[in-house]
């Protein structure tokens, strides 16, 4: 991963998109052709996705929720694992924009019988893909998959490395719903669960930082290895990035709680003692909720485990942002296939490598 993006505190200049039109119509600064992870946006292209969401939640705010924009553009949605939001809202988002949508579910594909990743992906291009959002369980697949797809390739995340989408989702629902404007600059945002194992976490880290809160990521010590050394170069580049697992001091004074899930697929013998231990001190109860600000917002990117890493009135408190959360990921991800759709179809090309997120 590259180290920073542009930095807390730039001031991006954007040309939002009418979103009724062909996006190679007009010309509005997205320069990346795929979206494979968060850590090559800068804050201007978050901005430019941030706006060209609004525009979609206008779009979704129609008695027709329907615009012409990717009309004969066949999006085509590859998903190696579970999934119910991601998948979903691809998938709703792609049919607003009038796109063809073909859904490929890898254990009823040619996969079963050993088809690698490379022929399915030749394979889906051959039969007329052009846009292709995948999910995998291996961190880096959707980056072999943009070495040899002609189109853009989404990612709807792969292993523990990113989840892009959820990310930026997560960004626009703080900006909705934050009070004063909605800017994360500045404000404590928690991360609390199960990091180690957390695609979420990695991307939410580079949006948020980037984007100017004041991060904190908190868990068992057994689920936070590995990202003091990240906070660290995340902060000598001018990033607000704490690692603890004091959840007390994590909650104080928080303006966002994120819960995360206790990824029991997973997770390796010995990382925690047990569930219930895991629930009694760091689940998100109401209790520990009190010490955050008393309309700090609760997100939990889903799916949850309720009684673990958060208490079901929690979840479903006035506090909780979760299903808009949901809701908002059909507006970003229109955004996203309108912004790559307009690359795709123009000049742009070039292909991705780790390390370079968005290409
Ligand atoms: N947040 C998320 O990725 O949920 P799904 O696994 O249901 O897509």
């Amino acid at each position: 991963m590259t180290d920073v993006m542009d930095g807390p505190g730039a001031t991006p200049e954007v040309v939002v998109p009418s979103v009724d039109v062909a996006p190679e119509s007009q010309p509005v600064g997205w320069r990346h052709k795929h979206l494979l992870d968060v850590d090559g946006l800068s804050a201007t292209d978050l901005d430019l996705v941030m706006r060209t969401a609004d525009a979609m939640r206008e779009v979704l705010a129609r008695p027709i929720t329907k615009v012409p924009a990717l009309r004969g553009r066949n999006v085509t949605i590859l998903f190696y694992e579970a999934s119910t939001r991601t998948r979903v809202s691809f998938e709703v988002a792609a049919k607003n924009l009038s796109a063809d949508v073909v859904n490929i579910a890898a254990a009823t594909s040619s996969v079963t019988k050993g088809e690698s990743l490379v022929d399915t992906v030749r394979t889906v291009e051959a039969l007329g893909a052009q846009m292709l959002v995948m999910r995998h369980g291996v961190s880096g697949a959707p980056y072999l998959a943009a070495e040899v797809f002609g189109g853009s390739v989404l990612n709807g995340g792969d292993g523990w490395h990113a989840h892009p989408t959820q990310a930026l989702l997560d960004l626009y629902t703080m900006r909705s719903r934050l009070p004063d404007g909605g800017s994360v600059a500045g404000r404590k945002v928690v991360i609390l669960g199960d990091v180690l194992h957390s695609r979420v976490a990695r991307s939410n880290i580079w949006t948020l930082t980037a984007a100017g809160a004041d991060l904190w990521l908190c868990g068992p010590p057994t689920l936070l290895r590995g990202f003091e050394a990240w906070a660290g170069r995340g902060a000598a580049a001018g990033r607000r990035f704490t690692v603890t697992s004091d959840v007390g001091a994590a909650l104080r004074d928080a303006d966002v709680v994120m819960a995360l899930r206790i990824q029991r697929e997973r997770m390796a013998a010995g990382l925690l003692p047990s569930l219930r231990e895991y629930a009694a001190r760091y689940g998100l109860t109401r209790e520990r909720l009190a010490l955050a600000r008393e309309d700090a917002l609760v997100m939990h990117p889903g799916p949850m485990n309720e009684g673990v890493e958060i208490a079901a009135d929690v979840a479903a408190g006035s506090q909780s942002v979760i299903t808009d959360q949901v809701t908002n990921g059909v507006a970003i991800r229109m955004a996203l296939l309108y912004l790559l759709a307009g690359v795709s179809a123009g000049s742009a090309s070039g292909s991705a490598a780790p390390g370079s997120g968005a290409s």
